[in-house]
Formats: structure tokens, C-alpha cells, sequence
């Protein structure tokens, strides 16, 4: 049998580059070679306010660009979180074996509390309800961009923490980092993540950005008072528009280093918005073809429910059995 992957995006703002370089442009590649269930989760959407309406039109824009990206919907299985109720089943009883002194440590949850007058307990309890996605179908690999490693470790400790308070129950799942792109960097501010919920026009290029807009993006982004590429001596924006272009032609180092090193940051920057819109575009016009047809997101949203559903009940069956609550013999 081959191991389980999972892995999740938030249907909340645009879709951008580091969402696909750090995720989607992997999870394409390993499908063949696993079981893969790829989720969107909007039920940690909801640990923030959001605007129905958009939420919902966010869900199925999220699934039309997993497909977009190059997954096979016939192969692995796409589905909505909350269309599985035992998602949020799973992270109560995860929950009661958290210490919450994990979850005050969470760098996430302390950036992200800082931002709102009033922090929702959605938001100190987001990464139970990660483990328990995970969980919840023992996947052994969660292929994800650099930001949620410290998720996976708390899921790999809440794991292990059940298995050795109620028995070998989870597998502990491991975490599948790309080598380039882990961690795309905003446009505007090279120090800060490239992020869907930053403000400001300059800061990420969506996926579905057109190439005028691709283009002028990139050659507005930050670089350094330098006039050219110099290896010994990356500042932080240049090695980000250089990460970017080797994460979309997958380059070597040495392929990298000769074709840039000394090169003006004018023509630098227009390589690799050439790059970009290049290898953006086959992704836009599969998006455009997916949603001209009506219902066809629906249709896989509610196959790949049905085909996670098996699993995911047995699990809480097996977790509800080794924590004592009632099941019926
Ligand atoms: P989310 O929606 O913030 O991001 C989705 C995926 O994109 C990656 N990513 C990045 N990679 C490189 N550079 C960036 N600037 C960048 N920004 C985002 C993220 O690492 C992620 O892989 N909590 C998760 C969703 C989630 C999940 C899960 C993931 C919920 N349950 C279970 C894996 C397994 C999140 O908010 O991702």
C-alpha cells in the first residue's frame, strides 16, 4: 500500500506564488508516488473574521487552482474540510491532550493574536485542528512550505503524546520541505514572508495575476543600493527574486550562479518576470477551462468527501475506543 500525504491551504485571500512554490508545485509532483488527500481548510479560515460570502466564493476558487496547478482529481482525493464533520471531532479530543503552554509558544498564533482586538480561541487552538486533519487519515508526509514546520512538530507531539498516554493510535507524521522556494519572501519587504493576508499591491503576485500586472510587480520590488548581482553578497531581495526563478525553472546552484552573477538588476528582474508569467500561464488557462464548467468543482469537492469519509470515521472510532467514550458494540 503506498503512505498517505496530506496537506491543507486556507481558501482565505489570493492564492500567490509562495502558496505554489512551497506547496502546490510539490504536492503535484508526489502524487503519482503516494495516496494524496490535499484539503482546503476552511475551517481555519474561520479563526479570523471573513466575509461569507467571499469565503465561500474563496472555497471553490482554492479547489479550481489546486486543479489549475497540475492535480489530478481522478488520482488523488481534493476535499473541503468542513464537508468532513470528523475533522473538528478529532481536535476536541486532541484538544483535551494539548497542554496549552504548546500552543501559547506558537509563533503563529502570537504574530496573528497581536493583530486582532480580540482573539478568537479558533486561534490558539489552530494547530490542534491541523493535527487532527493530519491525524485523522495517518498521513506519514505533509508536504509544506517552511512556515508551518513548527505545526508539524506540535502534530508530531500531540501524536506521540497520545500514542504513549492511550497506545500506538497515529502515525507521527513527517514534514516534506522543498529544497527552493520554502520561503518566498514579499516583493515589497524582503524580510517578511510573502503572505495572502499582507496588504499592499507590491507585496505578492497572485496566481492568477495577469503578466502586465506579474511584470510590474517585479520590477517595482525591493533590491539594494547595489547596481548588480554579486554571489559573494546576496541582500535579501535579490536572492528572493533569485529564489523565485530557480523554484520555477528548478536551475542548479551552478546553472544559477553563471547565468546571473554580475548581472544589472534591471535585466535580473526581467528574467524572472519572463519566468514567472512563462510558467503562470499554462496554470491560468487551465483555471479559465475548469471554471467555465458548471458544477464540475462541486462534483470533486463532493467525490473527494465521500472517498475520505471511510477513513476519517474509522479513526475517531478507533480514538473514541482508547479514550473510553462511548461507542455502540
Ligand atoms: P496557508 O494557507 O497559509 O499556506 C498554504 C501552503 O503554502 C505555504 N506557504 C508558503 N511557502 C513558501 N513561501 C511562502 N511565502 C508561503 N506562504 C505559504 C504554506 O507553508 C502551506 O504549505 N495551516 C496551514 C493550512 C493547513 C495545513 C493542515 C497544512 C491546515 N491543516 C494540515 C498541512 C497539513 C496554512 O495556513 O497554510
Amino acid at each position: 500500500m503506498k503512505a498517505r500525504v496530506f496537506s491543507g491551504v486556507q481558501p482565505s485571500g489570493n492564492l500567490h506564488i509562495g502558496n505554489y512554490l512551497g506547496a502546490l508545485k510539490s504536492w503535484v509532483k508526489i502524487q503519482y508516488d503516494y495516496e494524496c488527500i490535499y484539503c482546503i481548510v476552511d475551517l481555519h479560515a474561520i479563526t479570523v473574521p471573513q466575509e461569507p460570502a467571499e469565503l465561500r466564493k474563496k472555497i471553490r476558487e482554492t479547489a479550481a487552482l489546486f486543479l489549475a496547478s497540475g492535480i489530478d482529481p481522478k488520482h488523488s482525493i481534493v476535499m473541503v474540510q468542513s464537508s468532513v464533520p470528523e475533522h473538528a471531532e478529532l481536535s476536541w479530543m486532541l484538544t483535551c491532550v494539548t497542554p496549552v503552554g504548546w500552543l501559547q509558544r506558537m509563533t503563529q498564533f502570537k504574530a496573528k493574536s497581536e493583530a486582532q482586538e480580540t482573539v478568537g480561541d479558533g486561534l490558539l487552538q489552530y494547530p490542534v485542528l491541523m493535527a487532527a486533519d493530519i491525524l485523522l487519515y495517518q498521513a506519514a508526509i505533509v508536504p509544506v512550505g517552511d512556515d508551518q514546520s513548527q505545526h508539524l512538530e506540535l502534530t508530531r507531539d500531540v501524536a506521540q503524546r497520545f500514542n504513549s498516554l492511550y497506545g500506538e493510535t497515529f502515525v507521527v507524521p513527517e514534514t516534506h520541505l522543498p529544497t527552493v522556494g520554502a520561503r518566498i519572501m514579499g516583493l515589497d519587504d524582503p524580510e517578511a514572508k510573502m503572505s495572502k493576508s499582507a496588504p499592499g499591491s507590491g507585496h505578492a503576485i497572485a496566481l492568477l495575476d495577469p503578466p502586465d500586472v506579474i511584470r510590474k510587480k517585479i520590477m517595482r520590488a525591493t533590491t539594494d543600493s547595489k547596481p548588480a548581482v554579486e554571489f559573494g553578497a546576496l541582500g535579501a531581495g535579490v536572492q528572493n527574486l533569485l529564489g523565485i526563478f530557480q523554484a520555477f525553472s528548478e536551475w542548479s546552484d551552478d546553472q544559477m550562479q553563471s547565468h546571473f552573477d554580475g548581472m544589472r538588476y534591471g535585466d535580473l528582474k526581467k528574467q524572472v518576470a519572463q519566468m514567472v508569467v512563462e510558467k503562470l500561464a499554462p496554470l491560468q488557462q487551465r483555471y479559465r477551462e475548469i471554471t467555465e464548467e458548471a458544477g464540475y468543482i462541486d462534483g470533486v469537492l463532493a467525490e473527494g468527501a465521500a472517498r475520505v469519509e471511510p477513513i476519517a470515521r474509522s479513526t475517531v472510532n478507533l480514538v473514541k475506543q482508547r479514550m473510553g467514550l462511548y461507542t455502540q458494540s
